[in-house]
Formats: structure tokens, C-alpha cells, sequence
């Protein structure tokens, strides 16, 4: 159903959406990227695969700098959750700039404010804050936290997961962004219940989660020196690939934790502020972590994070010199103000969830007809399809990954995957009219790349 009196509808005929005028990527973008990639380095295999040049978004759709408008099943980087340039949104940003840009950490009127709406929207007495401008800030303020709080210097992380590039961030996840740096001392990596691939399993095929509880209880005892103080998890992998967990998992592992005395660190950088339909993703299985990092969506495209922490812990925050020069900025918190408000207003949590069960529906239909996917992952509008050569041995097919994106993004959706695992990442603010071209192009790309794969 479409919803006509969207903000994002108003003016726009949606019937000729997507509309390529030209190749993907068209020739002005391969002069701008031909320009600019002759300077900056570093890019993401995204880029590398597909370089367009994007010169607005609205909603959501993007459009390039030759004309071409795509749907978005990007949100940037799960960043825009509510779409593109929302005005409410926009306005307070603008309305900021042209006040306060920026007072180091004192207080603003707009920052009480959104501190006051986080501890009431976030669950069960998360009311400690601090503000920063990236994920990877916010999950080391985190781990130094979690050491002021407890004393103790090591932590747990697992073998799936992405916390962000800088030396600790990295060293609790899979990332292998050191270059031969090696993972800082004390940091040890555990693996994670994958459902398509377990790696114990009972012996009816499903995932163990109390084998992974067991192997956790064995490694704590017989790796570590007893010192761990926390163990940080993205309740579901955006990187490493949308991949969710048995419902059990979380409640055990938070039991696992506390008969430890160590933390639960919930990194929501990726899934947090309504992206799978809550404002936590842990409060899909009742869990509340003693400290949770946010992002991504918070700001809706403005770089504001932050770690949020239970009433005992929120104290440490004053042992670790917690504040930086662009956290809390008066900018930063009008958005993040703005995004909440709209998701209050708009119903998007609802709107999410409604948008995961049709995802769920289609992206079932899709495994059944097609010969190369092995598996669909929903929470909300955090997908995720599992490309494989062969069904019965489950090898990973980046090739059909790798044309499958190409293929849809030059049919007018732009979207984020790279490897075998096409990730999707839809705006919560989509209806069931625009999310449903999206997966029909998504459709037809993998029907393309099957036969000329010869399946
Ligand atoms: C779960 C998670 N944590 C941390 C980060 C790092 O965030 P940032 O890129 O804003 O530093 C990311 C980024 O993708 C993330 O997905």
C-alpha cells in the first residue's frame, strides 16, 4: 500500500521511479570520480564496484549527477534511516547553524532536551549519556567506561562482528583493518551463533546456544586471566552480514555475563533507533545491556553518536575525560532531537516492523524460486540475502554477489552490497509500494546473474 500523503510523496510521480536517463554510473559521474579518485584513496569495494556521483536525495530516492534517480535501499550507510533531507529534520539542523554551532561541552537548551527524550524512549534505566560524532568514538568511550567501572582490563568480543578502525574498535572485532598491527593485549575473540552456518549445532541441524554458553564458560576460565570487563556484541552484524541470532542467544548470554560479573556492551551503532523496528535491537529479546553505543540513524545523516549506560555505571563516566570538541554540539543534537520526534510522530518503529513481515514474505519467495540463494535474513528493514554456488554446500558466491549489485544498481536501486551477502538497508519511512520495486529489481538482477552463470 502506498501511503499518498507521505512528505516524501508530496509533488513526486512515483510511477516513474526509478528513472535512468543514462548509464550507471553515467558520464558525468565518471568525470567527477575520475577527478576526486585521483586524490582521495581508501575508498569502500562499494565505490570501487559501482562510482557514482550522488548530488541529492530526497526520501527515498538519490539521484545522480547524470539525472538517474534511484531507490534507496542504502540509507547512505544504515545511516538515513527516516530518508533523505527530511524537513523536520533539516530545518532544526539549519536552525542550529544559524544560532550555535558549537560550545565545547556546556550545556544548550536543545541538549537537555534530547538527553531528557533519550532516557525516556531508551529501555529500563539507561539514563547515563555522553555524546560523541562516530561510532568508533562512542565504542571507545565504552571500553574505557567498562574499565573505570569495574577495575578489570580484558574484554570478550566475537569473530562476526564490526565495532569500527581504531585500535580498540578493531581489536573486539573481525575487522582485520591493523594492517599487522595484531589485536590489543587482552582483547579475545569468541565465535558466534551463525543460524545457516552452525558451528555446534544439535542433532536436529539447529544452532546449540547452550554449547556456545558452554565454550564461552570454558574459554573464560581457561584463556583469560579472570579479568574480562566486558563483552561488547552487535546484536546483529550489519558487516559481517545481517546475521540474526536464535532468540534464546541473548537472554542466555546476558545470564552468562552476570554470573561473571562482567558487562554486556550492546554496540547498536548499525541497529539502534528504529532500524529493526525498536530503538534498541536488544529489546527484541527482553535484553538490556549495562551499556549500549548508538549511531548511525540517531543524527539521520548528521555525525552524532552516543554511549548510554544503567544508572551504577553512568558514574565511571567521570574517571575517563569522557567529552570531545564536536560531541553534543548544538547541531548534532537538534537533529538527533528531530529524528526521534519524527519517529514518534510518524509511527516508524510500527512502520518498520510492518515493512520486515512483507520483506520476510518476499525474500522467502525469492529462496524458493531461485537457485543461488541460500538464505534471507529480516529484523525490521535490516536485510540480508545469502548468495551461494551450491545449496547443499553452502560456498560463499561473491562473483553472483558482485554482479547482482552492479546489475540492480544500474537498474535504479542503490544499496550497499559487495561480497556474497547482498545487505539492505531501506529507509523506515518506505512504503510497501516503493519497497516492493526495490526487491522486484533486486529479483530480476539475481534472475539475470543465474543465467549467466549458467544455473
Ligand atoms: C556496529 C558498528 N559499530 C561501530 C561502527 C563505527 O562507526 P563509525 O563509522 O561512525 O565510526 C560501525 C560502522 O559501520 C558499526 O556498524
Amino acid at each position: 500500500m502506498s501511503n499518498d500523503t507521505a512528505w516524501w510523496r508530496q509533488g513526486r510521480d512515483f510511477s516513474q521511479i526509478p528513472h535512468m536517463v543514462t548509464d550507471s554510473p553515467g558520464p558525468e559521474s565518471a568525470k567527477l570520480h575520475g577527478r576526486a579518485s585521483k586524490i582521495i584513496k581508501g575508498l569502500s569495494s562499494q565505490v570501487k564496484l559501482h562510482p557514482v556521483c550522488f548530488k541529492e536525495g530526497y526520501g527515498v530516492t538519490l539521484t545522480d549527477v547524470d539525472g538517474n534517480t534511484y531507490i534507496d535501499f542504502s540509507s547512505g550507510i544504515y545511516v538515513t534511516t527516516l530518508g533523505h533531507c527530511h524537513p523536520r529534520i533539516s530545518e532544526a539542523v539549519a536552525r542550529a547553524a544559524h544560532t550555535l554551532m558549537n560550545c565545547h561541552d556546556f550545556t544548550t537548551p536543545v541538549k537537555t532536551e534530547l538527553l531528557e527524550k533519550m532516557v525516556e524512549v531508551l529501555p529500563n534505566g539507561l539514563n547515563g549519556v555522553q555524546l560523541y560524532d562516530s561510532g568508533t568514538t562512542a565504542v571507545e568511550a565504552a571500553i574505557r567506561a567498562a574499565r573505570a567501572y569495574t577495575g578489570k582490563q580484558e574484554f570478550l568480543g566475537f569473530m562476526m562482528d564490526f565495532h569500527g578502525k581504531s585500535g580498540h574498535s578493531v581489536s573486539v572485532a573481525k575487522m582485520n583493518s591493523t594492517n599487522g598491527a595484531g589485536r590489543a593485549q587482552g582483547f579475545y575473540m569468541l565465535p558466534k551463533p551463525y543460524p545457516y552456518r552452525p558451528l555446534f549445532k544439535r542433532v536436529d541441524g539447529a544452532v546449540d546456544t547452550d554449547a556456545f554458553i558452554d565454550y564461552y564458560e570454558y574459554f573464560l576460565e581457561n584463556a583469560t586471566t579472570n579479568q574480562v570487563a566486558a563483552l561488547i556484541a552487535e546484536p546483529i552484524q550489519g558487516w559481517g552480514g545481517s546475521v540474526i541470532p536464535p532468540d534464546d542467544f541473548y537472554p542466555k548470554l546476558k545470564a552468562f555475563c552476570e554470573r561473571h560479573k562482567i558487562l554486556l556492551i550492546a554496540d547498536e551503532v548499525l541497529t539502534s533507533m528504529g532500524r529493526t523496528g525498536k530503538y534498541l535491537c536488544m529489546e527484541h529479546w527482553g535484553v538490556t545491556p549495562d551499556i549500549v553505543t548508538i549511531g548511525k540513524g540517531f543524527g539521520n545523516g548528521f555525525p552524532v553518536t552516543a554511549m548510554v549506560a544503567k544508572e551504577e555505571i553512568k558514574e565511571s563516566f567521570e574517571k575517563i575525560s569522557a567529552s570531545t570538541s564536536y560531541g553534543g554540539n548544538p547541531m548534532a543534537c537538534a537533529a538527533a532531537l528531530a529524528s526521534i520526534q519524527v519517529i514518534e510522530e510518524e509511527r516508524l518503529l510500527e512502520n518498520a516492523m510492518r515493512l520486515g513481515e512483507f520483506f520476510a514474505r518476499r525474500m522467502a519467495k525469492m529462496k524458493a524460486e531461485h537457485k543461488i540463494i541460500g538464505d534471507v535474513r529480516v529484523k525490521g528493514c535490516l536485510l540480508g540475502i545469502e548468495l551461494v554456488k551450491n545449496l547443499e554446500t553452502k560456498e560463499p558466491f561473491d562473483e553472483a554477489g558482485k554482479r547482482v549489485y552492479r546489475k540492480a544498481f544500474k537498474k535504479g536501486l542503490a544499496w550497499i552490497p559487495a561480497g556474497h551477502i547482498l545487505r539492505l538497508s531501506p529507509p523506515i519511512i518506505m512504503d510497501e509500494e516503493i519497497a516492493s520495486k526495490g526487491m522486484d529489481i533486486v529479483d530480476e538482477a539475481i534472475f539475470e546473474t543465474e543465467r549467466e552463470l549458467g544455473y
